[in-house]
């Protein structure tokens, strides 16, 4: 079996020690592998493979090694100033980054839903935000088949989403210590605002649930609108996700369709108490679907609640996906 060459940016960060847990449970065909992160973490060292692998810091020269995939999980402004210099030698890049996401030259992949359009990429591969990423493994199969007209996303988003900095504030208040990284207490509360606000009273956040969602359909004529919520959980974002169809369904017939489509759970008998956890989900790489009921309110509605581990299948899970297609198009 032919051997990768890999380059992790990020390695020490949070993304980045998950996509290397990713990249060995998933045994990726890896020769040699290269870590990078800023001065602060390099010297450090990770171990991969039973290996340990000397963590570098990035610089221009990082990438004029052979290498044939290249993860980037450090943020925008490391990925605008260093993808392009990799994808230049030749390296393909999966960013995970919002740097590129609405670049029309650059697709932007969940491999269960659109997977095709790898086949276009030209050196640079972006990874959706990570509300994205799980609405759209369930949103396809059900726009495929009944055609959705209008979406309403609302968020219960883990403050793992926001990094270290997101962690180490929900623990600090709830010792009862003030918050340094949110704007509010994470503790005990619930903040609307993930993400800057744009002029119109958007968050960012919102923005880019609605844009990369028409994006990765290939639909802009597609009505949607979002709130995006931090919340006190730890790890897995939940979504209350509220649908409108073109074409009338069968309750039954739809819960069908989402527990054969590719990379989703259904956990659903309100019976039994039984519907998605953050907590039950959290470590796993599917998308769990529960609490599947009609929208009566409209003639063709329908209520979801999705939930999935925002930073595995919400960002490194996908990643790995992205490359393990694009190997498997080389
Ligand atoms: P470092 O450990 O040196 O800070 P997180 O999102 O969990 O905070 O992780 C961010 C990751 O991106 C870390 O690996 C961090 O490295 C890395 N990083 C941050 N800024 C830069 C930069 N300017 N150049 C390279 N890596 C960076």
């Amino acid at each position: 079996m032919k051997k990768y060459n890999v380059a992790v940016v990020g390695a020490t960060g949070m993304v980045g020690r998950t996509m290397l847990k990713i990249l060995q449970e998933r045994d990726f065909s890896i020769d040699k592998l290269y870590l990078y992160s800023s001065s602060r973490s390099a010297g450090t060292s990770i171990e991969f493979n039973n290996k340990k692998v000397t963590v570098e810091e990035l610089t221009e020269n990082s990438f004029s090694k052979e290498i044939d995939i290249a993860f980037f999980s450090a943020g925008s402004s490391t990925s605008l100033k260093y993808a392009q210099i990799a994808s230049a030698n030749g390296i393909v890049v999966i960013d995970n980054s919002s740097a590129f996401r609405m670049d029309k030259d650059i697709p932007l992949v969940v491999p269960e839903v659109n997977a095709h359009d790898i086949t276009n990429h030209k050196g640079i591969i972006s990874n959706p935000n990570c509300s994205t990423i799980q609405a759209l493994v369930v949103l396809k199969p059900l726009h495929d088949k009944y055609k959705i007209k209008r979406i309403v996303f609302s968020t219960y988003q883990a403050v793992s989403g926001s990094g270290v900095n997101g962690i180490q504030d929900l623990e600090r208040g709830l010792l009862g210590e003030p918050n340094t990284f949110y704007p509010h207490q994470i503790a005990n509360n619930c903040l609307p605002h993930i993400d800057s606000f744009e002029e119109n009273g958007y968050t960012k956040e919102e923005l880019k649930m609605i844009n990369e969602t028409k994006k990765i359909l290939h639909d802009d004529d597609l009505r949607i609108t979002a709130t995006t919520v931090r919340v006190p959980v730890y790890y897995s974002h939940s979504e209350s996700i509220n649908i409108e169809f073109e074409n009338e369904f069968e309750i039954n017939e739809l819960k069908k369709v989402l527990e054969e489509a590719p990379g989703i759970i259904v956990l659903d008998n309100p019976k039994e108490n039984l519907y998605p956890l953050p907590t039950e989900v959290a470590g796993k790489d599917e998308v769990f679907v529960g609490r599947i009921r009609k929208d009566y309110s409209v003639d063709c509605g329908i209520n979801l609640w999705v939930v999935a581990d925002n930073i595995r299948k919400g960002a490194a899970t996908n990643a790995v996906q992205i490359a393990e297609e694009v190997i498997r198009n080389l």
